[in-house]
């Protein structure tokens, strides 16, 4: 029997919704790898049909997701990249999407692809300037603002709700990559966002062995059956084992979340002042631009993506992502492991992103372990052999 009662969202994850198998009163949901459904003695169909529509496990997991975003719906996709680019395919040409200058890269550079084959028009503004969106969203022009919170690599924090006005006001609909900021500390949509997207890759899954996405709506709408309808005729849905990794990866995300801001806010005011660092970037520190803006709009931490930039510039940032042992060198972020990346090597040519900036994935591993890696590491950076790069460029 369904619960009728509010639980707090560390509750439903840790018993994935109100999941109990009606048939065999199992408590894990299963996994349905059939990829076809038959039709009943009438020849009708039941609730599934086909595995490029959906299947039971991955509706389990949008049910869940729908109860953590209060989302009227929840739509899992096979990569962030496949959700997100969704919510722009059925957009009619002609039309302004505004976006960040500073975003996730991938996404920044299907939008540029994609604008100018299909007469988009993309309009970008400085998430660290809010007051420029109000500026370049055009009533009757602007169809989607795209906004990213916190914005990768820098941090930055929108405002949504302000934001939202905004888009609304000019007829626009807004969208939210929360992906660093789950439901477990943000819920967008209660702050005005449309939809809502994340790279399940990231922390809903938690240990860097399922790619995955989600988009969540406040209402079911045309936009909204048009990005069902793409994720069916591209074929951009989850498959049934990742699905259920996900779920289970899903049911730890309060903690693991709790653990991984506890560690970043701790790494973060260790280096705040330090004698190698030009800046720290955290929104959890009072001295970032968006600490007061996040204070109000998260319920729980504040996440465990920080980056640093390094005072010795490029050559250091560099050096220092390839001497530290428990920080492995790799892209990605939202996993249990700590990773450090000199962000710039992975961005397109356009990119605004400081080139001595490194960016840092905390993961779930004793605070001062990770800090005593980032002095080691630093210690061990020679600064005759950053020179040699600096002469030979
Ligand atoms: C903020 C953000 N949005 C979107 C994506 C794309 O997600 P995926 O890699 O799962 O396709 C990423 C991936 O790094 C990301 O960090």
């Amino acid at each position: 029997m369904a619960r009728t009662r509010n639980l707090a969202l560390a509750t439903e994850l840790a018993q994935a919704g109100d999941f109990l198998d009606p048939e065999t009163r199992a408590i894990v949901p299963p996994i349905h790898p059939s990829t076809t459904f038959a039709r009943d003695q009438d020849y009708n169909l039941g609730s599934y049909s086909y595995g490029r529509d959906t299947t039971p496990t991955v509706h389990v997991v949008e049910q869940l997701m729908a109860r953590l975003e209060g989302a009227a719906a929840s739509l899992v996709f096979s990569s962030g990249q496949a959700a997100a680019t969704a919510v722009f395919e059925g957009l009619p040409s002609g039309q302004e999407i505004v976006a960040p200058r500073v975003m996730y890269h991938g996404l920044q550079v299907w939008l540029r692809r994609t604008a100018s084959q299909r007469g988009l028009k993309l309009v970008f503004f400085d998430a660290a300037r809010p007051d420029e969106l109000e500026a370049v969203v055009i009533p009757g022009k602007t169809a989607l603002v795209w906004i990213e919170t916190f914005a990768n690599p820098t941090w930055d924090v929108m405002d949504i709700a302000k934001a939202a006005h905004i888009a609304h006001e000019a007829g626009a609909v807004l969208a939210v990559d929360a992906t660093v900021t789950p439901p477990v500390t943000l819920r967008a949509i209660g702050l005005g966002a449309d939809i809502v997207f994340h790279s399940a890759t990231k922390y809903l899954n938690g240990h860097s062995d399922v790619l995955g996405g989600v988009l969540s709506t406040c209402t079911v709408n045309d936009h909204w059956q048009d990005i069902c309808t793409v994720r069916t005729l591209v074929g951009g849905v989850m498959g049934p084992f990742e699905a259920w990794l996900l779920m289970r990866g899903m049911r730890t995300l309060d903690l693991r979340f709790e653990r991984a801001s506890a560690n970043a806010l701790k790494i973060a005011q260790h280096f705040e002042n330090h004698p190698a660092m030009a800046s720290v970037l955290y929104p959890g520190l009072p001295s970032h631009q968006g600490h007061d803006i996040a204070t109000r709009q998260l319920t729980g931490g504040f996440g465990g993506m920080l980056s640093l930039r390094l005072k010795g510039g490029e050559y250091v940032a560099r050096a220092l992502a390839t001497k530290t042992k428990l920080f492995r060198p790799a892209t990605s972020l939202g996993g249990v492991e700590s990773l450090i990346e000199h962000r710039i090597a992975v961005e397109h040519p356009e990119s605004a992103v400081p080139r001595d900036l490194l960016r840092l994935s905390i993961g779930i591993e004793d605070a001062a372990d990770l800090i005593n890696d980032l002095e080691i590491a630093l210690g061990a950076v020679n600064p005759d052999e950053t020179q040699g790069a600096k002469r030979s460029q």
